[in-house]
C-alpha cells in the first residue's frame, strides 16, 4: 500500500498504513491528542480486529479484502448544527464512487449505510468533538466491501459480488479518497442546499410506502427527508415525525 494519494488536494495526501490494528477510528482518536494527524490524513489498515459500526455494533471485513479506513478532518468552517453535513457528503462520495462501477442502484439508507439494491455494500462511523459551536475535529471511518464474497450477514454484498470481478484496492481507495474530497470541499464551499438535494435523491426507500417500527410499535409511513439536524422524517398516520438514530428501524 502506497504511503501518498497523489491524485487529492488533501485527503491522503499523509496515510498512516497499518497491516493490522483494532480499529482505524479509535486508531485516529489516539493519534489525534499526539498532533501526529493533519487535515486530510488517512490512517488505513488490511485488517481491522475490532471494527466498530454506529449503534454499538461491530463491523466485520475478512482481511485484505475491503476498504477499512478512517480520515481525520478539521471542519472548523462548519457549525456544530450541521454536523450531519458530514454525514451527507461521505456518503455522496461513496455513492458517486460505486455509481461508476454498478450504475444507479446504489443508495442511502439514512444516516449513512451504503446499499446496492436490498443489501449492504459499505458503512460510515463520523467521530466528531466539538469546540466553541464549531467542529474541531471529525474521524470518517469508511467500510465498504470490496473482494470478500462470504458474509455471516445473509443481507450484506460487495462490490466483486455485483460487478463479478476483483478489484485494486489500492487503485480504489485512490478514487473513492478523490470522490469523498470533491464532495467536501462543495461543503467547505457551502453548497449546503445542493447538498442536501442530492443526499435526498439517493436516500433508499424515500417516498414509498413502508413499514417501520419505533419504540416497540410497529407503523406504516413515509420518508420524506432529515431535519436540519439530520433526524429522519416519516410521514406517519400521526402525522409527521422526526426520528433519531436509535429510535426507528426499517421493517419492510
Ligand atoms: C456501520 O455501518 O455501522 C458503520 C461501519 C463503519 C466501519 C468503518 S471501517 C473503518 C472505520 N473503523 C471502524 O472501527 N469503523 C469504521
Amino acid at each position: 500500500m502506497h504511503k501518498y494519494f497523489a491524485n487529492t488536494l488533501f485527503i491522503g495526501k499523509h496515510v498512516i498504513y497499518l497491516p493490522s490494528c483494532h480499529s482505524t477510528n479509535d486508531m485516529a482518536a489516539r493519534l489525534v491528542p499526539e498532533n501526529k494527524l493533519f487535515d486530510g490524513s488517512v490512517i488505513i489498515t488490511d485488517h481491522q480486529t475490532a471494527g466498530r459500526g454506529q449503534r454499538g455494533n461491530t463491523w466485520e471485513a475478512a482481511p485484505g479484502k475491503n476498504l477499512t479506513f478512517s480520515i481525520f478532518l478539521k471542519p472548523e468552517f462548519l457549525e456544530v448544527e450541521n454536523q450531519f453535513y458530514l454525514n451527507i457528503v461521505a456518503s455522496l462520495g461513496v455513492c458517486d464512487f460505486l455509481n461508476g462501477y454498478m450504475g444507479d442502484e446504489v443508495s442511502v439508507k439514512w444516516p449513512n449505510d451504503i446499499y446496492y439494491r436490498t443489501n449492504k455494500m459499505g458503512g460510515i462511523l463520523i467521530e466528531n468533538s466539538l469546540r466553541k459551536g464549531t467542529i474541531d475535529t471529525s474521524i470518517v471511518g469508511i467500510g465498504l466491501n470490496v473482494n470478500q464474497t462470504n458474509f455471516s450477514i445473509a443481507t450484506a454484498t460487495s462490490m466483486a459480488m455485483v460487478c463479478n470481478q476483483d478489484f485494486d484496492l489500492e487503485a480504489l481507495t485512490q478514487e473513492l479518497l478523490k470522490s469523498l474530497e470533491h464532495y467536501y470541499l462543495r461543503l467547505k464551499k457551502g453548497l449546503y442546499e445542493q447538498l442536501r438535494e442530492e443526499y435526498l435523491r439517493k436516500l433508499y426507500w424515500i417516498g414509498e410506502s413502508r413499514v417501520f417500527k419505533s419504540n416497540g410499535q410497529f407503523f406504516p409511513g413515509e420518508i420524506t427527508g432529515v431535519d436540519n439536524i439530520g433526524r429522519l422524517l416519516i410521514e406517519t398516520e400521526a402525522g409527521k415525525k422526526a426520528f433519531n438514530i436509535k429510535e426507528v428501524e426499517f421493517i419492510k
